[in-house]
């Protein structure tokens, strides 16, 4: 039988290239091997979020930019947490086993504590709790993340051996499973490419607006003059190039370091790179993005497939807890 992955993301609405390389092809990928199971998290975005506006757009553009990048409703479940209450359900109950020592320690906590001072909420120090919730709900066994995320799933292991030394054998330890990639440098060359930093690309911006950004991106800082060697090992605009242009990265280099070729014209190619890599996926984007019935179906018929192995699990933990009524 196929072993079983779990991931969840937060809405954070269009997604960029970073994002793609980082996450979401290997998101794609893994359907080959496993049976998948793709969560929005929104319930997780209200830890952070103070304004919710845009949550409900946000996940329709996220659902368009997973869909267009070849997530598979037919082969994988895609659903939003929220649409499968179980899962609050199975975080309070996992509370119950949950040391606060262990979550006091972890990182993520103590950074989120220091960036919303005003704003540390009980959701923040349950975070981790609810991670392991959406995880074992489904008895997943492989979780693919970013390292940023493996506190995270360490706990998470912590948790589910601690209820199966209480309470019988029930859930899978869940292995992290780390992308081949790193991490994708913004624009700016300066921090990872993120939505908070004004440093990405969207998947879904048009072939002029790739081209304006990409023309600001920061190059090698040691190369002053169109004549000065340039240093291809250090550039951020060259790391791109190996996924965008992967059959002439070795001549980029050649042409760089002999100053054949100048920053610019280099940057040209990045963005014709760029371009007709996803073409295919922008064509797709706009047919989903003019069929908003779609996407709201996909995420019900997930939902729906998503609770009936909710609802067992749930059952044998309330079972297990000595919730449910017992022969007496
Ligand atoms: N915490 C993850 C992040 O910020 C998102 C997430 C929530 C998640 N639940 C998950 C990831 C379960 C993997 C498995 O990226």
């Amino acid at each position: 039988m196929k072993k079983r992955v779990f991931s969840g993301a937060r809405p954070t609405g269009r997604q960029h290239i970073g994002n793609y390389i980082g996450a979401i092809q290997n998101y794609v990928a893994l359907q080959k091997e496993y049976e998948c199971i793709y969560c929005i998290v929104d319930i997780h975005a209200l830890t952070t979020l103070e304004n919710t506006d845009r949550l409900q757009q946000d996940i329709h553009e996220m659902m368009l930019d997973w869909l267009a990048a070849g997530l598979d409703p037919q082969k994988s479940i895609l659903f939003v947490q929220s649409h499968v209450p179980e899962v609050m359900e199975l975080y309070t109950l996992l509370g119950m086993v949950t040391p606060l020592g262990w979550l006091m320690r972890v990182p993520t906590f103590k950074e989120k504590a220091r960036m919303q001072p005003h704003n540390v909420n009980y959701g923040l120090v349950g975070y981790p709790v609810l991670m392991t919730a959406d995880i074992v709900l489904y008895k997943a066994e492989v979780v693919p993340v970013g390292e940023d995320q493996l506190p995270h799933l360490e706990l998470a292991r912590e948790i589910a051996r601690r209820f199966n030394s209480l309470f019988g054998p029930t859930f899978p330890e869940p292995q992290a499973k780390l992308t081949s990639f790193p991490m994708v440098l913004g624009l700016n060359g300066a921090q990872k490419m993120g939505k908070s930093y004004d440093n990405y690309v969207e998947l879904a911006a048009t072939p002029e607006e790739t081209y304006k950004l990409v023309m600001t991106a920061v190059t090698d800082p040691a190369r002053k003059y169109r004549s000065d060697p340039g240093h291809p090992e250090v550039c951020n605009v060259f790391s791109l190039h190996g996924f965008f242009n992967p059959d002439s990265t070795d001549e980029i280099a050649v042409e760089c370091h002999s100053a054949k070729i100048g920053c610019v014209d280099c940057k040209k190619l990045l963005a014709e790179g760029i371009n007709s890599k996803l073409a295919a996926f922008r064509e797709k984007r706009a047919s989903f993005a003019a069929e908003p019935q779609y996407v709201a179906e996909v995420l019900a018929d997930g939902a729906e497939r998503a609770k009936v192995i909710a609802e067992r699990t749930l059952a044998e933990v309330k079972e297990k807890m000595g919730l449910l009524p017992r022969d007496v």
